[in-house]
Parts: C-alpha cells; sequence; structure tokens
C-alpha cells in the first residue's frame, strides 16, 4: 500500500497517523427478485464500522436486534464483530415487496451512510 508516489505516501502517513477512516459499506445491499414463499437475503456489511446499524423498509426504521417487533419472518444476522447485518425474510409474500435501505448511524466523526435494495416478490400462478 505504502508504494512510492506522493499521492500514496500523504493517504499512508494520514492514516497511519491520524488513525480515522470513515465507516463505509463492504457489503452493498442489492435489488432481488424472489418468488412468492421463498427466502430474501439482503446483505449488508460495514467497514470501521462504528455506529448503530438497522434496516428500514420503506422508510420505516425495523430497530437494532435481530429479531424485529412485529415482523415475526424478518431476521437482522450475521457476525457483527465484522460488520455483518444482513436482513432474512422467510416465506416472502407481497407485503414484503418494497424499498429497504441499510443505514449506519453517526458516531464521534463517521458520518451516517445509507444504501438502498429493492425486493420484487413475484407472486406465483398455479
Ligand atoms: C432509498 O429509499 C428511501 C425510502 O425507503 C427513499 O426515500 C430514497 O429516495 C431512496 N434513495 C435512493 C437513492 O433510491
Ligand atoms: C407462508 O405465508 C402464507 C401467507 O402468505 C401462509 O399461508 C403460509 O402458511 C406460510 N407458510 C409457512 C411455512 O409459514
Amino acid at each position: 500500500m505504502c508504494a512510492k508516489g506522493s499521492s500514496l505516501v500523504i493517504a499512508c502517513v494520514l492514516v497511519c497517523v491520524a488513525g480515522f477512516q470513515q465507516q463505509y459499506f463492504r457489503i452493498v445491499p442489492r435489488s432481488l427478485r424472489v418468488q412468492e414463499g421463498s427466502e430474501a437475503v439482503l446483505e449488508c456489511a460495514v467497514a470501521n464500522l462504528a455506529g448503530q446499524v438497522q434496516w428500514a423498509k420503506d422508510g420505516f426504521a425495523l430497530g437494532f436486534s435481530s429479531v424485529i417487533p412485529g415482523y415475526p419472518r424478518y431476521t437482522m444476522f450475521g457476525d457483527r464483530r465484522h460488520g455483518v447485518y444482513n436482513l432474512r425474510i422467510v416465506n416472502a409474500s407481497l407485503e414484503d415487496d418494497a424499498e429497504y435501505q441499510c443505514q449506519v448511524g453517526p458516531a464521534q466523526m463517521h458520518k451516517v451512510i445509507r444504501a438502498n435494495a429493492s425486493l420484487t416478490v413475484h407472486i406465483m400462478l398455479s
């Protein structure tokens, strides 16, 4: 990383001396299409995590715990020490068809970061 070139040297000095790097998405959630009744996993992973992570559904915050009150089919799971906060939805139905957002709150010098992904649920015709 600290190779030749003055901008790289400056970057190294800033990182190594200041010791600060903003939290950022290591894995950005991607929009998904699933069949009704199947499982959907929206991935979200944050590096240099400092703030609190939660998901929002159509702008409604789902909270910081892995079990989400009022949403028994939803679970936030993953290795939190590594900033992994995936959202699993089982038995997907039309009511899950929405715009989701992984939100990371502010902390000290860290800014809020947000990333959207949409979930599209296809109804199976019989
Ligand atoms: C992200 O989703 C929220 C609602 O959930 C919406 O208000 C916002 O415009 C979306 N942002 C982008 C960049 O699509
Ligand atoms: C899945 O959801 C449907 C309603 O959308 C329900 O009728 C069905 O029993 C559920 N299946 C399971 C395995 O929970």
